[in-house]
């Protein structure tokens, strides 16, 4: 989470994008796997929607970009969304700022490559490349 924020802040700065969006992106960055602290695994898999309704009951503006970070042919879209899953695919499991290609391989060493995390985050790179975010 650490290092999806960093990695937010970091683009958001050399974007020169306002201040308040700096903010936004790195708190929305540090929060969007909060859902993992309410449950254990085989579980994890909600950690997106119990992390969004924890956030939504606390009027956190950003709730949806939590609720659905990493969801393929997502129905809600927003530049918040694309840019937290642009960053989350960005940093590895253990914080470091990776390609997508040794993201995905990172994926694929923990689920096997025939698992559903590994082939929602191999087209999520795809939804996210025909974006422009490389
Ligand atoms: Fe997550």
């Amino acid at each position: 989470m650490f290092g999806v924020a960093e990695f937010l802040r970091h683009y958001a700065q050399e974007q020169k994008l306002p201040q308040q969006d700096c903010d936004e992106l790195y708190t929305l960055g540090l929060l969007h796997d909060i859902g993992y602290a309410f449950l254990e695994e085989p579980d994890y898999h909600q950690h997106e929607t119990v992390g969004g309704e924890f956030l939504k009951k606390q009027n956190y503006p950003y709730w949806q970009e939590v609720y659905y970070h990493g969801v393929v042919n997502c129905p809600y879209q927003s530049r918040f969304l694309n840019l937290l899953n642009w960053a989350d695919l960005h940093v590895d499991s253990k914080g470091n700022v990776v390609s997508y290609e040794e993201r995905l391989a990172d994926i694929a060493r923990r689920h096997q490559t025939s698992s559903l995390t590994f082939n929602h985050a191999k087209q999520l790179v795809a939804e996210l490349k025909a974006k422009g975010y490389e």
